[in-house]
């Protein structure tokens, strides 16, 4: 017998296997009610287990156990239609689907919201993280990172690397604080000749750390590194308030359980001075959460990422005290991979970040 599959050709294959099983019932009890009354006759039920013919087992209860057998398998098919698993019936197999519990409702396949769909495990990885893991994440695959640089991560790095070029070119010894800062092949290697700008970088995996140093050891940028292994919602603590001209988020969010501390964060930039988002376009993500990368091993492991809303960012930022001063989708394609979002501290010295009106400069 062919193997059923999902949906409809499952229902068109439980219904006639239902359809069998009464008849062989039927026929089964027609056969034992004639064999009750004639002990004489040799039927023989066709059924087999273990190449045995049943009769030679059961003697004259193999009609009642053929009965049975019939009645368990139709409650199991039925009961696995119900639930919406694949029924194999050569062999007989009854499993879970991939990529979803039985609990969870079928998914839809059709209509606008299709992308929101929770996209299938990759099937090519040893290992899937999930963001509260993403430090032993980045840790496994900080040695190949580099070699994850599509185009399109490449124009959000161009993105970012504009805006501080700009900054720089009014404010030569601008102080950076980039959070997250993984391998600074992105962005911090770009300013590696630069003797003036002070790069403060935080990262909580040392293997990210390792690849850094590897990078911009003895190079003009690296007399004004400032390194902190610590993970971002604790690293405010050990750093000056009021101080940093740019803080960077550069694709990190989307790495974290929940997004850090904006009003926190906030208390750290100078007057004046920008915070800069880059994230995954939320929608990107709902279709491609797994953001995969390949150990010292050579084995293949997924992270699997978060939806980072802009709007939401814009929310934490605004309730900060920061305003938005530019914000912009990357890539052409119709699903934009990537955005970045600039929001600028306008508060006068002394002022604090409670988001009040009242400690916001006119624009
Ligand atoms: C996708 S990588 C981006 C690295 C870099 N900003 C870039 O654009 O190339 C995310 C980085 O954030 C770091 N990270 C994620 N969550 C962190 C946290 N809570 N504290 C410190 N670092 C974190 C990871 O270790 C990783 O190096």
């Amino acid at each position: 017998m062919s193997p059923a599959t999902h949906g409809t050709a499952a229902v068109a294959a439980s219904a006639a296997i239902h359809t069998a099983s009464i008849r062989a019932l039927t026929l089964s009890a027609a056969r034992m009610s004639s064999s009750w009354h004639q002990p004489g006759l040799t039927t023989r039920i066709q059924g087999d287990i273990a190449g045995q013919p049943l009769q030679d087992i059961f003697g004259n209860y193999a009609a009642y156990v053929t009965g049975i057998l019939l009645i368990v398998v139709s409650i199991l098919i039925i009961w696995a239609f119900q639930r919406g698993q694949p029924i194999e019936l050569g062999p007989v197999k009854i499993g879970r689907l991939r990529g979803r519990t039985s609990r969870q409702p079928p998914r839809k396949e059709t209509g606008a919201d299709q992308h929101m769909l929770p996209a299938a495990n990759p099937e090519d990885v040893t290992r899937i993280y999930d963001v509260s893991n993403a430090a032993q994440f980045y840790g496994a695959i900080a040695v190949n990172y580099d070699q994850g640089n599509s185009v399109n991560l490449l124009a959000t790095h161009m993105e970012v690397i504009a805006v501080v070029s700009r900054t720089r070119e009014t404010k030569p010894s601008a102080q950076i604080l980039d959070l997250g800062g993984g391998t600074g092949h992105a962005v911090a290697t770009h300013f590696f000749n630069d003797s003036c700008i002070r790069w403060t970088y935080v990262d909580f995996s040392p293997a990210m750390v390792g690849q850094l140093q590897q990078h911009l050891a003895g190079r003009p940028l690296y007399e004004n590194l400032q390194v902190y292994v610590e993970d971002i919602n604790q690293v405010y603590r050990r750093l000056h308030g009021k101080h940093y001209d740019i803080v960077l988020l550069n694709l990190v969010c989307s790495s974290m359980p929940e997004p850090p501390n904006f009003a926190r964060l906030a208390q750290l930039i100078s007057p004046d001075g920008l915070l800069i988002v880059s994230d995954i376009n939320p929608q990107y993500t709902y279709a491609h959460p797994y953001f995969k990368g390949t150990t010292a091993e050579g084995a293949k492991v997924a992270l699997s990422t978060r939806a980072v809303e802009p709007l939401d960012v814009l929310a934490r930022a605004r309730d900060a005290g920061l305003q938005l001063a530019e914000m912009k989708k990357i890539g052409d394609a119709e699903l934009s991979y990537s955005y970045i979002a600039v929001f600028a501290n306008r508060v006068h010295p002394g002022g604090n970040h409670q988001g009040q009106v009242g400690h916001l400069l006119p624009t």
